[in-house]
């Protein structure tokens, strides 16, 4: 599925856009492309936390546990309420508290990025500054994680988007084409096929 209607994609030129996930679904190197054609600004809450810390994930995690940086990310999704014109990646973990859910709703149209698990466990895992995943079996890690966010990613999300075998190019495109298809009313949950 192609995006070609310049007509919808004015629809949403004028939407923040949050992109959530499982690690590894794509949701930086996407939403930078995205908000290129969107003329949106990028904002990634993980850069933002390791701006602002002067550390990496991995050194936060080792310093303050991930109590410390479940902090530092609702600290600044905070921060950008209010914001506009921004497409803004989450980190895959953004949606484990109601406070960070209410607010990335808040922001703008939600869209679940998701791809297979064996997509995820490829991408995640292809660097090393995950540290939930630095663990001894980082397959079933990845697969008890990712089943026990599924609700939460689904019942954040006005828009789920399934990326699996697409590159980022075509994800971004299948992005384009169903969101302008939805209005955002802060309480829709629809899958892509929704709007076939
Ligand atoms: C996390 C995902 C990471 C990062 C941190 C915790 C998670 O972001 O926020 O390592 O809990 O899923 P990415 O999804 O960008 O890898």
């Amino acid at each position: 599925m192609f995006f070609h209607d310049k007509g919808g994609y004015d629809a949403i030129m004028n939407k923040n856009i949050i992109l959530i996930g499982f690690m590894g679904c794509g949701k930086s190197s996407i939403g930078r492309r995205l908000a290129l054609k969107l003329g949106h600004q990028f904002l990634d809450s993980d850069d933002l936390v390791t701006a602002r810390a002067g550390q990496s994930i991995t050194e936060i995690f080792a310093a303050e546990g991930e109590e410390g940086f479940r902090f530092r990310e609702t600290s600044e999704l905070q921060i950008l309420t209010g914001s506009s014109n921004i497409v803004l990646a989450t980190g895959g973990g953004a949606i484990l508290t109601p406070v960070n859910r209410d607010i990335l709703r808040e922001l703008g149209l939600v869209i679940w990025l998701h791809a297979d698990s064996e997509t995820l466990f490829t991408r995640a895992t292809r660097s090393r500054k995950r540290p939930l995943l630095e663990v001894e079996n980082p397959r079933s890690s990845l697969i008890a994680l990712l089943e026990s966010r599924l609700s939460l990613y689904g019942g954040t999300a006005d828009l789920k988007i399934d990326a699996t075998g697409l590159s980022h190019e075509q994800t971004v495109d299948k992005i384009l084409h169903h969101a302008a298809a939805i209005p955002h009313t802060g309480d829709l949950n629809k899958e892509e096929d929704d709007f076939h």
